[in-house]
């Protein structure tokens, strides 16, 4: 049979985006799990959120010195969540829609702490439970992402792929603020380091 040889141009990362849905879920999947390989300690949730909120709280007050920069940190042991609370300079509603994506960083790099994109995914699919508030004069959304980490180590197509829906809790640390942003993480469901401590444990 004779070959031919087409004499084609294209952009491979483009023609990515064209493939079979199912091809491309999987990719994603993949992708967050290297993500989550290169975290490996307890701390790391704890240090991603005080980066982020300590470039949020620079970027909001590197122009306007009317307000302290604040960031707060809650660690309930009862319900085994962490919190980290800044009034820093909140978000755009188009960046608040894809920043927990992969590789999404709305930092240019220079001064700030990280702008390698990948903070937030692992926090939203290393955990099953994190809470995010956030406010400032465009843009005010309260939510919760559930079963991040059980999607994420589902080998049987069992579990839903995340979403983001609106829920509102309460946070008097950030309630207390003008404007700002919370992460909350509950330490609960499958997979899940630190790991909830049990009697028998
Ligand atoms: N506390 C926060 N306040 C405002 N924006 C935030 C906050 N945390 C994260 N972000 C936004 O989400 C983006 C993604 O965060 P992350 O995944 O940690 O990546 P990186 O810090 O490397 O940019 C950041 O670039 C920033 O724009
Ligand atoms: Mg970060």
């Amino acid at each position: 049979m004779a070959s031919v040889t087409k004499n084609l141009t294209w952009d491979p990362l483009e023609a990515a985006g064209a493939v079979d849905a199912n091809v491309l879920a999987s990719a994603k999947k993949r992708e967050i799990k290297n993500i989550l390989k290169s975290y490996v300690s307890n701390y790391d949730p704890l240090s991603e959120l005080i980066q982020n909120a300590m470039d949020a709280v620079e970027k909001r007050f590197s122009s306007e010195l009317s307000e302290k920069p604040k960031i707060k940190v809650v660690v309930n042991l009862q319900e085994n969540s962490i919190e980290i609370i800044d009034n820093g300079c909140g978000f755009e509603e188009v960046e608040f829609r894809s920043f927990l994506a992969p590789s999404i960083s709305f930092k240019s790099g220079g001064e700030t702490r990280g702008n390698k994109g990948v903070g937030v995914t692992y926090i939203a699919y290393g955990f099953n439970d994190l809470t995010i508030r956030t406010k400032n004069n465009f843009f005010i959304y309260e939510g919760v992402m559930r079963r991040g980490r059980e999607w994420i180590e589902d080998q049987a197509g069992t579990v839903a792929r995340p979403i983001i829906e609106p829920a509102k809790t309460n946070s008097s640390a950030f309630d207390a603020l003008e404007q700002g942003t919370s992460f909350k993480i509950s330490f609960s469901g499958k997979h899940v380091r630190p790991r909830v401590r049990t009697h028998s444990q």
